[in-house]
């Protein structure tokens, strides 16, 4: 529903000091250079994020594992906000790699001060097929960089978190709270970010650290662009929502920076679908219920 970065976040995180991972995203970069180049005012989700963070007066680590995608989001938002654009700062770092993790919060953290906030948003698609032709190395690379890096990530920001009696928010997708995907890895790794937030709010819980999840559904975002989404398919989607609405970036981006917020300090645990209610309707019964 919105396009455009917003001019007032609603959310105040003034103060906070927050890591968003995969935050590099945007327009023609990323791992999809190359093929149909998406439009240019586009922001992917880790960095529409990231600028809304910033905008609403946290510290903010852009990492990515590309360096300068990451500076390209910081310099995105100096002609919105100077102010907020320099609160950023962009962090190199693979997601996988445990020490460039490291690296990577202790300059954070050396700069900026304790994080308060992690917003585990890296994910890609994995490979595609069913379980009778999907390819079990890329089936487990997938799982390294969708899951076990959020693992790894929320170790090493933990005993900040703990102290700063921080939040957590996992990226999921519509894709890991219902069927219907075409492939069987990127679900499977999507649900996994489900079962693995709800088991760490219960651990983490008692030390004052939140666990969500978010689980956008179907935005147009560099990566859906750079497919080739046509203006048609592009139009069926939104209409399918309850909404009818297509959504962008930024309408994940606030409802993850609510959930980062201490106006979220008694929500733990939950499952967020930002999805204009796509996965609230049974198909089938939407047409019934409309005859109804
Ligand atoms: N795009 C959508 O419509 C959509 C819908 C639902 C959920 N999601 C989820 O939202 C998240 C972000 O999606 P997006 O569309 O912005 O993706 P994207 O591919 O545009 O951006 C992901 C970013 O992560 C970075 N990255 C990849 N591997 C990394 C690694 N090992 N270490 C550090 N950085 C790494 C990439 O360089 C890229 O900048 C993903 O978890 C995705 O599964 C996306």
């Amino acid at each position: 529903m919105h396009h455009e970065v917003p001019a007032q976040p609603l959310i105040s995180l003034s103060g906070e000091v927050v890591l968003v991972t995969g935050a590099g995203s945007g327009a023609a970069s990323g791992p999809h250079e190359g093929r149909q180049s998406a439009p240019k005012d586009l922001w992917g989700i880790g960095a529409a994020i990231a600028a809304y963070a910033a905008l609403a007066g946290a510290s903010v680590g852009v990492l990515d594992v590309d360096l300068t995608s990451a500076q390209r989001t910081v310099e995105r938002l100096v002609t919105v906000d100077p102010t907020a654009s320099a609160r950023m700062i962009a962090l190199g770092a693979d997601v996988t790699d445990e020490m460039q993790v490291v690296t990577a919060v202790e300059r954070l953290r050396r700069e900026r001060g304790p994080l308060s906030g992690l917003v585990n948003n890296v994910g890609i698609g994995g490979p595609g097929g069913t379980a009778a032709a999907v390819d079990l190395d890329g089936w487990s690379a997938a799982f390294e960089i969708n899951v076990t890096s959020m693992v790894v990530t929320t170790r090493i920001a933990l005993p900040d978190l703990e102290r700063t009696h921080g939040g957590i928010v996992n990226i999921s997708s519509l894709a890991g709270i219902r069927g219907g995907h075409h492939g069987l890895s990127y679900p499977t790794t999507k649900a996994a970010v489900i079962g693995m937030s709800q088991t760490m709010a219960g651990h983490h819980g008692p030390a004052g650290v939140r666990v969500n999840t978010v689980a956008p559904g179907l935005l147009h975002t560099p990566m859906v662009a750079n497919r080739g989404l046509s203006e048609e398919r592009r139009r069926t989607r939104a209409a399918a929502s309850m909404l009818g609405v297509e959504g962008s970036s930024w309408d994940v981006a606030g409802p993850v920076a609510f959930l980062l917020s201490r106006a979220a300090s008694w929500i733990t645990g939950v499952t967020l679908p930002v999805d204009a209610g796509l996965s609230a309707i049974a198909p089938n019964l939407g047409v019934a219920a409309r005859d109804a």
